[in-house]
């Protein structure tokens, strides 16, 4: 069976160390490249994280690619820090892990991006779980690697609700000039959008069976969930914590974990207070651009999730 070539963009992020964690357990994927952006906290501090995660879980192999510090369109915007994700963007436990031994690589983002995408063999899904910064850079500045591209997965946009503004969500409102070129590439999209990936909340019981498997990584982001459920109980008012970005490398691994539809989506580029909003045309008078996630399965989240960790470690 051959694996498919993964590259994930990430802004490492609780639900993002997960979604690492996920990539890495997979049979069905080959984790290339991870490249690094600004967002739930400055990409510095992204990319310490992201070597810390994988020397955590014995994969510091994986390049890692340092990314962008912020925007497109900077000067209009540039939203760094989370308080869902702690100070230090892993719930404020990433000091229980050691300072990273492994280095990123003495490529950017981008240049890491295109070369990993022209030599291999087979096309290759891009997963972003965080701004598309890094994804809409590469295919403006090499527009020759879109052909080899089969798909970019990314956690973001929303269809009727928002987490930074009433209709915006997080990692479209960081950069929404980037999603709108991810949308218009004529390349397959999935938009994990917000109203779904809220579906893919961890209970305590759920966050127990994951303790359960006591290893070193299941320790570790066992506490770092923590911080975040304390963060969604308060906000949602209801058990669980949201682990967003876990969607698209779901859907990746078994695309039965999630439901979608067929839309053609505009990001909105100049709303006073809807600016990152993702507008769907409804009446479907235009082609689709995207299937968006409309719906999750939680339990084989789940189960694929304490599955995969205790695979690791
Ligand atoms: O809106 C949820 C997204 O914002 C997730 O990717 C989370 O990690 C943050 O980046
Ligand atoms: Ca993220």
């Amino acid at each position: 069976m051959s694996k498919i070539p993964v590259i994930l963009n990430v802004d490492t992020g609780i639900d993002d160390a997960f979604a690492i964690a996920l990539a890495v357990s997979s049979e069905f994927i080959d984790l290339k490249l991870i490249t690094t952006s600004f967002g739930n906290c400055p990409v510095k501090t992204s990319t310490t994280n992201t070597l810390r995660i994988l020397e955590l879980i014995g994969r510091g192999d994986i390049p890692v690619a340092v990314g962008a510090a912020g925007s497109i369109m900077s000067y209009l915007q540039t939203v760094v820090g989370s308080a869902a994700h702690g100070d230090d963007g892993l719930g404020n436990k990433a000091a229980l892990l050691p300072y990273p031994e492994i280095i990123p690589s003495t490529m950017t983002a981008v240049e890491h991006m295109a070369k990993t995408i022209k030599e291999s063999k087979n096309n290759v899904i891009i997963i972003s779980t965080c701004a598309l910064t890094n994804v809409a850079v590469l295919l403006l500045s090499h527009p020759e690697v879109a052909e080899k591209i089969d798909g970019i997965a990314f956690s973001g946009g929303s269809l009727f609700s928002g987490n930074v503004l009433p209709t915006v969500e997080a990692n479209v409102f960081s950069d929404p000039e980037a999603a709108q070129v991810v949308l218009n590439s004529g390349i397959r999209v999935l938009m994990c959008s917000l109203e779904a990936s809220t579906g893919a909340y961890f209970t305590f019981e759920d966050r127990q069976k994951i303790r359960q498997l006591e290893t070193r990584p299941s320790y570790f982001l066992c506490e770092a969930l923590k911080h975040h459920a304390d963060h969604f109980e308060n906000l949602l008012l209801r058990e669980g914590s949201v682990l967003h970005d876990i969607v698209p490398v779901a859907w990746t691994i078994d695309p039965s974990t999630v439901e979608t539809k067929p839309y053609y989506i505009e990001v909105d580029l100049d709303g006073r207070y809807t600016r990152g909003s993702t507008v769907a045309d409804f009446p479907k008078q235009r082609r689709a651009n995207a299937a968006v996630c409309m719906k999750v399965d939680r339990e084989k989240l789940v189960d694929l999730v304490v599955e995969g960790l205790g695979k690791i470690g």
